[in-house]
């Protein structure tokens, strides 16, 4: 068995490096040969006679996809290839506003959420503005569709900060949403392999709205209420996640609100804090589909 992880070409953080190496040393004790690519050396493309150039792909089992360039994740995919996930799930979990409408009318609460239009050109932004105002309260929550790590999500407080963010993401694709003040600074990270949850914790943030550990928050053990694990589980289904992280804020009456859905979520502090070994449950995970495919028999 042989297997393909496919990084982005923008180079290791700490935490991709770290992802990467725990699970490529899982592979390595289970004797699964890896090679490591990013999207850009792994030059995949379509030929001039319309097919797919596959001859450096086909020595691969299977895909592990950790990064979200959904073009090289769909031309892997249509060679037939198995890929931990998916190249549709990764697309929909990519982009915030997909996840929401994919998840919609599916008995999943979620913040209300507006997608900005996507215009050509300039548009008539006021009479945008006032209908934002009317159906969502300040503050608001104002988040860019490609976004991860709490980088592009913004606390929006009054009219005049309306204003300026609407001028900076003109062009940019991103969403209206209400804010959850009851999950001020805290949120539930559920990571989910084979639609089973396998950690869980809380997340706490230091100074800020947002819980991501990335801007200084930190993470907690928690028994987890059986609502917020359906919930995870249900969107991991419906969205066709082999592996995710879903983030859940907390409603008024403690119940879940499903906030978003990472297809690549980074597992080395929820398993510091856990003692859940996600790299290996994860590895294991795959392993066993593969032999699985290979006999014949779906997991
Ligand atoms: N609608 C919301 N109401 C309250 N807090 C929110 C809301 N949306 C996001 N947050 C906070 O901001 C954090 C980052 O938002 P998220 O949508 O998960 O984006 P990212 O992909 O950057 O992590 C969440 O973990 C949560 O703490
Ligand atoms: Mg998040």
């Amino acid at each position: 068995m042989k297997g393909l992880i496919v990084i982005n070409a923008n180079g290791f953080s700490e935490e991709s490096f770290k992802q990467v190496s725990a699970l490529k040393s899982k592979f390595d004790e289970r004797s699964v040969a890896i090679d490591i690519r990013t999207n850009s050396d792994l030059l995949t493309y379509i030929d001039s006679d319309g097919n797919i150039f596959k001859d450096h792909l086909m020595k691969y089992d299977f895909v592990v996809y950790l990064d979200k360039d959904p073009y090289i994740a769909f031309l892997i995919q249509k060679l037939g290839i198995r890929m931990f996930n998916s190249a549709s799930s990764i697309y929909l979990c990519d982009d915030k506003m997909l996840t929401h409408i994919a998840l919609a009318n599916s008995n999943i609460k979620m913040p209300k959420t507006i997608a900005s239009p996507l215009v050509y050109d300039h548009f008539h932004e006021d009479d945008f503005k006032k209908k934002i105002m009317k159906e969502l309260a300040f503050p608001l929550i104002v988040k860019e569709v490609y976004g991860s790590l709490g980088l592009r999500v913004h606390l929006i407080n009054d009219e005049y900060e309306l204003d300026n963010i609407m001028k900076k993401l003109e062009r940019v694709p991103h969403i209206y949403q209400q804010f959850i003040k009851s999950s001020y600074g805290v949120d539930i990270r559920v990571i989910v392999i084979n639609h089973k949850v396998v950690v869980k914790m809380k997340r706490i943030a230091k100074d800020d709205f947002r819980s991501n550990i990335h801007l200084g928050g930190r993470g907690e053990k928690i028994d987890l209420d059986p609502r917020f694990s359906k919930m995870a589980i249900d969107a991991s289904k419906i969205l066709g996640l082999d592996y995710c992280g879903v983030d859940i804020l907390i409603g008024e009456e403690g119940e879940p609100i499903l906030c978003e859905v990472n297809s690549n979520a980074f597992f080395d502090h929820i398993s510091k804090i856990s003692g859940v070994d996600v790299a290996k449950t994860y590895v294991d995970y795959i392993i066993k589909c593969m032999n699985r495919k290979k006999k014949g028999t779906k997991l």
